[in-house]
């Protein structure tokens, strides 16, 4: 039962919330459907902690005035959450009622995968959803940007950077370990700008470790003093990792794992921008009378696409940078 479709008179309440793992510029995007709701003449509701504050009602109404002085800040305004609950149909069919007895006509979901799944299912109690691609692991296939990624990798970079002058310092080989538990973009794209000699994906690794010992033996022999390992987060034992290479290749190594300062800190100024034109785009969907929608930035263009279809898209890592990775770590 859909309780709103295709008029823009129709849509009278939309509401926001933000789900999964936090992403610099969430507050950047929720500003933008605060405002641009306001501007159509919406009333829009804030939902606290994704999912959760959903199911638990926990909601704020939002004006202008709500969302001022957070564009800069990392995190979320709205906090986020995981919601086991949603993974079961009860759970999914007290969500759009609940959805429904407070009279949202659209609910935007600023999220990475996980949450879009739980948008879909809301979708199919007849909740309009929009989603908008938030999330730094760039792991989303139905869009080329997610928000938070480029400031989570110039965060890793910078902090890479740093180890890199230790390392060097020291005549050390490290073990850098960045979030990626699924995926390896943050990993390949710091191992490109930080010019390290390997780079471990999930994506591509075949965990045969002593390859890596070899490659680092061989560059050793050909004289190189600093050895720079990028190990994305779903490979993990970086620590183990370090003590083996030692142990193989007798060279100094350090394991060093950059955690949660990828997720935080102020965004960059394409992570402010992107998500503010992609928040403003999901409530321009609503009113013109969309629904079932995720927003996306694909071939240079913001657009969106159905939900569904999107999540039945499937995303590798970009293999030309994967080949210009490979030829570079010389
Ligand atoms: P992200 O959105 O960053 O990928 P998660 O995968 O943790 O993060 O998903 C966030 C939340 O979305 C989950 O805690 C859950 O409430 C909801 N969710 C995830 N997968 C599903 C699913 N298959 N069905 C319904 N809800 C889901
Ligand atoms: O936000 C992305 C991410 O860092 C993933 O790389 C990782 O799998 C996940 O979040 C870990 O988040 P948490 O520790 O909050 O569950």
């Amino acid at each position: 039962m859909a309780f709103l479709k295709g008029k823009k008179k129709d849509i009278k309440t939309i509401a926001v919330l933000t789900s999964g793992g936090d992403a610099p510029g969430m507050n950047a995007a929720v500003r933008a459907v605060v405002r641009t709701a306001i501007v159509n003449g919406l009333k829009v509701k804030g939902i606290r902690r994704g999912y959760s504050g959903l199911l638990e009602e926990d909601f704020i109404d939002m004006d202008a005035r709500s969302v001022s002085d957070i564009i800069q800040k990392g995190g979320t305004m709205l906090y986020t959450a995981r919601c086991p609950e949603m993974l079961h149909a009860d759970g999914v069919e007290k969500a759009a009622y609940i959805c429904r007895k407070h009279g949202i006509d659209g609910l935007v979901v600023i999220g990475g995968d996980g949450s879009y799944r739980g948008a879909q299912k809301l979708s199919e109690h007849g909740v309009n959803v929009v989603g908008v691609p938030g999330t730094i692991d760039l792991d989303i296939a139905s869009s080329d940007y997610t928000i938070g990624f480029d400031t989570a990798l110039n965060t890793a970079m910078d902090a890479i950077d740093r180890v890199r002058d230790s390392s060097t310092s020291h005549e050390r080989c490290s073990i850098i370990e960045v979030m990626g538990r699924k995926a390896g973009h943050i990993a390949l794209w710091c191992g490109i700008a930080n010019g390290a000699e390997e780079i471990l994906v999930p994506e591509r690794y075949d965990y045969e470790e002593q390859d890596v010992i070899d490659r680092v033996n061989t560059r050793k022999k050909l004289g190189k003093k600093l050895h720079i390992i990028i190990n994305a987060e779903g490979i993990g034992d970086s620590n183990g990792m370090a003590k083996r290479i030692e142990a193989a290749t007798g060279l100094e190594t350090r394991a060093t794992i950059i955690g949660y300062i990828q997720r935080g800190g102020s965004p960059t100024c394409r992570d402010r921008v992107f998500a503010s034109a992609m928040g403003a785009k999901a409530v321009d969907i609503l009113v013109s009378g969309g629904a079932n929608r995720v927003v996306c930035f694909r071939d240079g263009k913001f657009m969106d696409i159905d939900i569904n279809e999107a999540l039945l898209m499937q995303k590798d890592l970009d293999q030309s940078l994967w080949e210009i990775s490979r030829k570079l770590c010389r």
